[in-house]
């Protein structure tokens, strides 16, 4: 169905005009006519949820290979009512990337092709491209230097593009904060399709890109990044307990202790059910830890901080800084550094998260309650990442991130599952929405926050007013990842994109200054 507004042909046309000769347009460009429309489209889609038939497609695909051809995509879809969805790794928890739930026909630029990572060791600094992934970044920079590394997220086949832009984090954060924290320049083409950096931009939409999501303000060409030191030996841990273990006890005290480590030490939490050695599943709590320093030393801080948790020396597992990366990723890191490079190329599983931020300890008796939870859904994740550290030092302004001090952890509710078919879909649906409502009195509240990264539209999904985006009604999901923040996000919006071009079901809405 074609919308009044929009101009097909005249999309087409204005495109040739500006990406003339000698770019073969048919190699960048795809419609659901192109043979290879549906590998492009799937290529990076990570959750089977947003895989079914019947969704509204894209008109086209446009994978440019140059900055040119972004910017042409921008000018062309604005002027023949062609609103653009911009991907880079595709990993949208809520596929926003790619899909659009307002009915207005669309496009996607897909970044895949611009995913160059040039590494400055004498420098310390980086410039990647937006489409990157996490993987081929922490890869280059060990190509070029063991003595670097740079703090985001754990997965290696998330995009740099859209990572970077809400925050970002992972296992250094509490040395060095949020991915976003470490950007030191940006190349950004806006709504009129002009190419920015951080002079040209402005402190105000630069201070918007780290953290409030690029996606409502134009598109990410490359981020320039500071890369951080790391040690040549890193010390890592994993150390599973059950109920009988006294796990419930070892939770309910990692939630004071974590927050509070030397900033060097990071220990997350990873609950989930495990099949035990006989074959039955069993409800355990992972302690996984990164520590930026040798296990002697690891030791004395566990003795003297975490005893409980009954650490040993055989816990320890030396290794450089990016064997650590492959340790996180797949929980082992036999395998080769290569490996970092494979950018995954079909979805395997469906998969819903919600995000809670925690700002007390949650009493131990929840605890025993949400382990019980996991015995009515076998697909159930809780991840809890410890914040504290350098997160204290950024006030709740410094970035449009605005969880900072007074946040003990993240807690990350995530079902996945492979079976197709509305049963296990309502099923793992409706636990994750119940076990999130159990914790609701024990989290943070009004608003009750969540982090951007993780989008989750059951927060709430933009409406109109007029022809651009309700502000009013965007408070409702806006509050909750921005805070205090929104309204300034709200004002810059209003002054690069009046029009509300870079529109989806969470962008910010554009605020006009009052008469
Ligand atoms: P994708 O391409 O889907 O983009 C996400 C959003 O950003 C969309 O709104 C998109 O339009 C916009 N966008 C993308 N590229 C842009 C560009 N160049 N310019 C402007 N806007 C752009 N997070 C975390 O902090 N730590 C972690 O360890 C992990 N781990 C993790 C594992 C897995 C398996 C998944 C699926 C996700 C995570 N995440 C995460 C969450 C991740 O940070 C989040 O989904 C990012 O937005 C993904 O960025 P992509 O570029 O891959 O997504």
């Amino acid at each position: 169905s074609s919308s009044a507004s929009c101009d097909y042909h005249g999309f087409l046309y204005c495109l040739s005009v500006h990406i003339p000769p000698p770019t073969n347009l048919s190699r960048i460009l795809y419609s659901p006519e192109s043979p290879d429309y549906s590998t492009v489209l799937l290529s990076s889609i990570r959750n089977l949820r947003f895989v079914t038939p019947s969704r509204q497609k894209p008109y086209f695909i446009v994978t440019p290979t140059n900055i040119s051809h972004i910017q042409a995509s921008v000018i062309c879809g604005r002027k023949h009512g062609l609103p653009i969805r911009v991907r880079s790794g595709g990993h949208d928890y809520e596929g926003l990337s790619y899909r659009s739930e307002d009915g207005r026909p669309f496009i996607i630029v897909d970044l895949a092709n611009i995913r160059s990572v040039d590494v400055d060791p004498t420098k310390a600094t980086a410039w990647v491209q937006a489409g990157a992934t996490l993987g081929e970044l922490y890869y280059t920079i060990a190509e070029n230097s063991r003595q670097l590394g740079f703090p985001a997220g754990i997965c290696p086949t998330v995009g740099v593009g859209g990572h970077l832009t809400g925050g970002g984090f992972g296992t250094m954060l509490r040395k060095y904060g949020l991915a976003a924290d470490n950007i030191l320049d940006a190349i950004l083409i806006d709504a009129n399709g002009e190419v920015l950096n951080k002079d040209t931009m402005g402190e105000d939409l630069f201070w918007a890109i780290r953290g409030g999501g690029a996606a409502s303000f134009g598109i990410v060409v490359s981020w320039k990044i500071k890369l951080v030191p790391v040690p040549p030996k890193v010390t890592v841990f994993t150390i599973s307990r059950n109920l009988a273990q006294g796990a419930v006890d070892l939770v309910t005290k990692w939630q004071s202790i974590a927050p509070k480590l030397h900033e060097n030490l990071f220990i997350r939490i990873v609950i989930t059910k495990e099949a035990k050695e006989g074959g039955e599943m069993e409800v355990v709590a992972s302690f996984n830890s990164l520590f930026l320093g040798q296990c002697e030393e690891l030791l004395q801080l566990m003795e003297k901080s975490f005893f409980e948790l009954r650490m040993k020396r055989e816990d320890c597992k030396e290794m450089s800084w990016i064997q650590s990366v492959l340790y996180f990723a797949f929980y082992t890191n036999r395998i080769p550094l290569e490996d970092l490079l494979d950018r995954g190329t079909k979805p395997e599983r469906f998969f819903k998260a919600k995000s809670d931020f925690v700002q007390e300890p949650v009493p131990s008796f929840l605890w025993g309650r949400i382990w019980g939870r996991f015995l009515e859904d076998e697909a159930g994740v809780l991840i809890m990442d410890p914040y504290g550290g350098t997160m204290n030092n950024f006030s709740d302004s410094a970035t449009p991130f605005p969880h900072r001090q007074g946040n003990l952890y993240n807690l990350q509710y995530f079902v996945e599952w492979r079976e197709n078919g509305t049963v296990p879909y309502n099923k793992h649906m409706k636990w994750v929405r119940k076990v999130y409502k159990e914790m609701s009195p024990y989290v943070s509240h009004n608003p009750r926050a969540a982090y951007m990264n993780y989008r989750d539209l059951d927060l709430g999904k933009n409406e109109l007013d007029g022809n651009v985006t309700s502000y009013s009604k965007a408070k409702v999901w806006g509050l909750r990842y921005f805070k205090s923040n929104f309204e300034r996000l709200a004002f810059i919006k209003g002054r690069v994109d009046p029009g509300d071009f870079f529109r989806n079901e969470q962008s910010i809405p554009p605020l006009l200054p009052q008469e």
